[in-house]
């Protein structure tokens, strides 16, 4: 089959390797017709995080099942599917409470596994022709019949947009609330768009790109342009000084000044800066414990300078870690079969799976356009 493999930071390629098969009775086997590029995929090309040479990149998957295996009891081959990015085992004590981010079954060990992501276990990407799905009947999600027509909107359930619906749960986000989202890529634009969903009075979202702003306008948030640093002044003038009921990290650690350097403590302390005391803060963007990439010596530790005693004073609240995907997809999912959700209007670029080489480097480079990249294998 062919894949999008990893050689070395921003160096990958398009090949030929071995099929992905069925390796256990519990798993199924999906031919890929869409699979997303995501800023997650960034810190591995980058060379930011251990990815190994000769990985297969992709987390954000949808497919037909084309195989199952002898102990699969609910999926059929011929259903259309789409993986959460978190491979969940549905028994463990974190599974069965629905924080299936954090299985302890999948990548033992450790706390959580996913497809093609470094350190989240042995599973390859789907940014492929085919991919093996474990504990399938538990982590596929069947797509309702539209699914071919709407296959654009579905595949986002794979990751951002319950990621940015997370953000808006780990920050407390009610009807009525005023939110401010830190980062307008992908999982920005879904908290923003949970949050308009959510009956959210006000959305303001920061970032520095034009293009991204521009959407985060057309779904009816305040775009807020950071270019010459002035973000937290423009969110207090919004709200009479007293800062938004809730703020979402969509960033993470590499995030940067107006300028483009990296100052990976700055989103965390813009936040505790624009809530209001007792708002709730989510944080969605990956921290890492170890960062030997970067040029800050506490960030090469996992560590960052955060605004502790101002959070404390505040009386604020916040939420970390990886999307539950699963606790999130089938009722997102009802949204977008029926009418009420349309998260495929970030899609900028839809390229054949040939064509990932290009795609990463413009979304890498945030170049102007490109927000969100589709790939379609078999196209
Ligand atoms: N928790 C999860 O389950 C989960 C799932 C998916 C993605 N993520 C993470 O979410 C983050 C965002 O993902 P994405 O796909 O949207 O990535 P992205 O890199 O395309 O978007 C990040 C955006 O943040 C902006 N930005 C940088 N510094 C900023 C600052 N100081 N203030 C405001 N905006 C700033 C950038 O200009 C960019 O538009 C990444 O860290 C990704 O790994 C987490
Ligand atoms: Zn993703
Ligand atoms: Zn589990």
């Amino acid at each position: 089959m062919r894949a999008v493999v990893y050689n070395s930071p921003r160096n990958i390629e398009v090949k030929e390797v071995p099929d992905a098969r069925i390796e256990k009775a519990t798993d199924v086997l999906v031919k890929i017709t869409t699979t997303n590029i995501c800023g997650s995929d960034l810190h591995m090309y980058e060379g930011r995080t251990d990815f190994n040479s000769g990985n297969i990149f992709g987390h954000e998957n949808l497919g037909v099942v084309i195989e199952i295996g002898n102990a699969i009891d609910r999926i059929k081959v011929g259903d259309m599917v789409c993986m959460p990015f978190n491979i969940g085992c549905g028994f463990c004590e974190n599974c069965e409470r629905g924080l299936t981010g954090f299985c302890l079954t999948a990548n033992p060990g450790f706390a959580g596994a996913a497809y093609g992501f470094a350190g989240m276990g042995p599973y390859s990407g789907g940014q492929a022709e085919l991919l093996r799905v474990p504990y399938a009947d538990f982590n596929c999600l069947v797509l309702p019949p539209d699914a071919e027509e709407k296959e654009n909107d579905y595949v986002m359930l794979s990751d951002i947009f319950p990621t940015g619906y997370h953000a808006t749960e780990l920050a407390g986000v009610q009807v009525g609330d005023s939110v401010v989202i830190y980062g307008a890529g992908p999982v920005g634009l879904m908290a923003a768009y949970s949050s308009i969903i959510k009956g959210a009075s006000k959305v303001m979202v920061v970032d520095i790109h034009k293009d991204r702003l521009a959407l985060a306008e057309k779904i009816g948030a305040i775009p807020i342009d950071d270019s010459d640093g002035s973000s937290v002044d423009q969110v207090l003038a919004l709200t009479g000084g007293l800062g938004a009921d809730r703020g979402c990290e969509c960033v993470g650690y590499q995030c940067c000044d107006h300028k483009r350097h990296e100052v990976p403590n700055l989103t965390m302390n813009n936040l505790v800066q624009t809530v209001r005391a007792t708002g709730g803060i989510g944080v969605v963007g990956v921290f890492i414990p170890q960062d030997p990439g970067a040029s800050d010596k506490l960030a090469k530790q996992g560590q960052i300078a955060f605004d502790f005693g101002q959070l404390w004073v505040k009386g604020q609240h916040f939420g970390t870690g990886q999307a539950n995907v699963k606790a999130y997809n089938r009722k997102l999912c009802n949204l977008i079969a029926a009418g009420k959700a349309k998260p495929s209007f970030l899609i900028s670029h839809e390229l054949p799976l040939d064509k990932a080489v290009e795609g990463y480097k413009n979304f890498d480079a945030r170049k102007d356009g490109w927000t969100k990249v589709v790939l379609k294998p078999g196209k």
